[in-house]
């Protein structure tokens, strides 16, 4: 599969001395769901910022589209156009008076007809669930309902990638799934979507393939599988295994699982796995 974006050898040092980067070389394909997990500190956000131009590498290049990002203002408008940022903080994204006007503001500047950018906002704000707060002033809204306005109002550009940064760090149980639903459903229209997160739940159902990110390096990469099988990279880079993996290896263990059950990759394949005699043996 092609690559939509590519990091090759990208170093970045911050003007205090902080090397945030170095050597990262990845890659990631069009339509696809790509995790990158690290601790805090890893670089993954710094990692971002090069992905649509705000940063610029100091060794290194990025390739959109199989081109070389241009630096000039007018390549750098039209890369943040085909590449959609959800910073963590939802706070630094909003600034309008109302929701409707955030969501209007990036999709009215590509000078868009009125009514396109109607149908783009409305759109928007059906899939994320807060077509009843148009008119609410942004600054009055909960945190996961800012976190809503935010993913609007970059899907409002009809992005080809769009980047969360950590998307569901302090939402509530409940905002958490819908947000990763909404990201499934951004995934089946066919955008490639980067998610960065220390949650390794979350990196092992939702990707379809894993950049394991630590000390501004990059120190693993492959599928779920791959990763959560590798204990040496877990423990480089300070992370636990999914409690799935941990629960299918202990019902493995003890038996109550064949040896050769194949992996589960959700909670509803592990359920599946147990034979029926002994879930109806565990429902008495
Ligand atoms: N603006 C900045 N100035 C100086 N150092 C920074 C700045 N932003 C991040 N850093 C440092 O760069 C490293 C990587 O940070 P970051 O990319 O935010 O990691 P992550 O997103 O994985 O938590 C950390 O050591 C952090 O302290
Ligand atoms: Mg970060």
């Amino acid at each position: 599969m092609a690559a939509l974006l590519e990091a090759e050898r990208v170093s970045f040092t911050y003007p205090d001395g902080t090397q945030a980067l170095q050597h990262v070389t990845l890659s990631i394909p069009e339509g696809k769901k790509i995790a990158v997990l690290g601790p805090n500190g890893a670089g993954k956000s710094t990692l971002f910022l090069h992905f649509n131009g705000i940063l610029r590498p100091q060794e290194g290049c990025i390739y959109f589209a199989g081109a070389r990002i241009n630096y000039s203002h007018k390549a750098l408008t039209d890369l943040r156009q085909q590449v959609g940022i959800v910073f963590q903080d939802p706070d630094s994204m909003l600034f309008s008076a109302s929701v409707r006007q955030e969501i209007s503001f990036g999709p009215l500047n590509l000078g868009l007809s009125r009514e396109e950018v109607g149908q783009r906002v409305e759109a928007a704000m059906a899939a994320t669930g807060i077509t009843g707060l148009q008119d609410k002033p942004t600054h009055f809204l909960s945190y996961g309902q800012k976190k809503r306005v935010a993913i609007a109002s970059v899907l409002a550009m009809e992005p080809r990638l769009i980047i969360f940064d950590e998307p569901t760090a302090y939402l509530d149980p409940r905002s958490t799934r819908d947000v990763m639903a909404l990201l499934e459903d951004i995934s089946r229209q066919g955008k490639a979507i980067i998610l960065s997160t220390h949650d390794v739940d979350i990196a092992y159902t939702w990707a379809d393939y894993i950049y394991v990110l630590a000390g501004g390096q990059v120190i693993g990469a492959g599928t779920p599988a791959e990763i959560f099988s590798d204990a040496t990279l877990l423990e480089a880079a300070g992370l636990a295994r999914p409690w799935l993996l941990d629960v299918y290896e202990d019902l493995k263990n003890k038996g109550w699982l064949p040896a050769t059950a194949p992996v589960p990759k959700n909670k509803d394949d592990l359920l599946g796995l147990i034979p029926y005699r002994s879930r109806s043996k565990l429902a008495i």
